[in-house]
């Protein structure tokens, strides 16, 4: 049985714990394969919205186990605060979630490097969730990491000593002003580990592996999006790890052969939380009026997220690098009383046309060449099938199938379980 794939295709935050939750009644296992508590996944049903940061979004699906892969990274003292959070759902979270032992722990040094990392960057800082991320994986290339296996190992604090020396060290070289109490956050860290260690670790690998051969259906979580990977995304101003569909094999263990559906979400318009660049930004009312109506503030920070039009020539790269077979059109709603919308098609770089992704993406080197379409003014909230949508809104669906090459699967009209639509 082959593994799907359901992955964010812009700058993260395209709707990913929505479409999770939806589309859990039809697997077996739902498997986050990379990123961490930088990560924020909405999921609004029955009247009730929860984040998720670290924990696959099939965790409240009777039907569904969860597993949180190899290349995951976890921070104990966040996930205890989401394990907290999940307590009132009387979830029988031992059974239902297992953790890979090869997935990297985040020491609470590791966020302080982070913080100091981003602050002696100054202007030029990339906006990092500060969840310790990229120190993380770092650690984890620089093979200095700690892995969730080794807690349970009887040495795994000296292991954790030696570790966090060297970051204290670190943390003076960056020469910042961070301000720490390293004992009460070690506090904090050991009593989220004994919690921790309470929970199923398993090498998941070859739990994935045994499930598939019994034809078990398998859907793989992303986490962030395409233009935030580490390799393809707008680096630096990217996260530490691969969100593209590759990033899933060696997020999982699972073989390139045994990928089946790369099912792709995109909002119909774009955003961005953090620094880096985005050529279809808006700085109008237009951009405005999408933050607002479409309630734009960073499910993990809070921040406002930056809003524009959609971006084609990102999208396309998307769909490529990730070889996508069906595509999900989220928060359509959003874009309802806009007389036009504009997307862009292709950019001007160095005076020429392209369709095709650059080098170099900052607002110097390209200028995004729009297409304008016609708006709907129809409220979508509503609507429960296909056959209900607006002229306008089918035109602008035709034309991005047709541009991307790539059947729109699921349009969604809201934040709700509900409001999707399946074409
Ligand atoms: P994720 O990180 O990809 O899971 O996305 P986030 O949860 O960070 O952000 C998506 C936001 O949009 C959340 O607040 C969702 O509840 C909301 N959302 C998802 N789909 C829709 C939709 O179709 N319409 C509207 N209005 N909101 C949506
Ligand atoms: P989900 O899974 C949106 C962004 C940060 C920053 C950059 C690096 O909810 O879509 P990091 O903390 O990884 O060092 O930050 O990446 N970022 C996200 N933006 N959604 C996310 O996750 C993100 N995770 C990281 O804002 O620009
Ligand atoms: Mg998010």
């Amino acid at each position: 049985m082959a593994v799907d794939l359901l992955l964010g295709l812009q700058w993260g935050d395209e709707g990913k714990g929505k479409i999770v939750d939806v589309l859990t009644k039809n697997y077996d296992i739902i498997a986050r394969f990379q990123g961490g508590p930088n990560a924020g996944h909405t999921l609004e049903f029955d009247g009730i919205k929860h984040v998720l940061h670290t924990i696959p979004s099939g965790i409240f699906h009777k039907n569904a186990l969860n597993v949180v892969g190899n290349g995951v990274v976890i921070d104990p003292v966040i996930f205890k605060k989401e394990l907290d959070a999940l307590k009132k759902f009387e979830l029988d979270i031992k059974s239902i979630l297992l953790i890979s032992r090869k997935a990297h722990l985040i020491l609470p040094t590791h966020r302080l490097l982070d913080a100091a990392s981003e602050a002696s960057k100054g202007k030029a800082k990339i906006g990092s969730t500060l969840k310790g991320i990229g120190p993380t994986y770092m650690d984890k290339t620089g093979r200095n990491g700690m892995r969730i296996g080794d807690l349970e190992l009887s040495d795994w604090k000296e292991k954790y000593r030696a570790l966090a020396n060297k970051h204290e060290a670190m943390i003076d070289f960056y020469d910042v002003d961070i301000q720490y109490d390293l004992k009460d956050l070690e506090k904090e860290f050991c009593a989220a580990v004994e919690e921790l260690k309470e929970l199923t670790f398993i090498d998941s690998e070859e739990y994935l592996y045994q499930a598939q051969k019994k034809g078990k259906k398998i859907l793989a979580e992303g986490a962030q999006g395409s233009l935030l990977d580490i390799d393809f995304g707008t680096y630096p101003y990217v996260t530490s790890s691969n969100t593209t569909a590759a990033g899933a094999c060696t997020g999982l263990g699972v073989a390139p052969n045994q990928i089946g559906d790369v099912k792709g979400i995109f909002k119909a318009y774009a955003t961005r939380v953090g620094s880096g660049p985005f050529p279809t930004e808006l700085f109008d009312e237009d951009g405005e009026t999408m933050g607002r109506v479409g309630n734009e503030f960073g499910a993990t920070t809070g921040r406002p997220r930056r809003c524009g039009w959609l971006d084609l020539v990102a999208l396309r790269y998307a769909v490529q690098i990730n070889g996508v077979t069906e595509l999900m059109m989220m928060k359509g709603d959003v874009l309802s009383g806009f007389k036009r919308l504009k997307v862009a098609t292709a950019y001007t770089y160095k005076g020429t046309e392209i369709t095709h992704l650059p080098y170099n993406i900052e607002d110097e080197n390209v200028t995004p060449i729009y297409k304008q379409m016609n708006g709907w003014a129809e409220d979508l909230t509503k609507m429960t099938k296909v056959e209900q949508f607006p002229k306008a809104l089918n035109e602008y669906i035709a034309f991005l199938e047709k541009e991307l090459e790539v059947p729109i699967k699921i349009v969604s009209v809201g934040p709700d379980r509900t409001q999707t639509i399946h074409r």
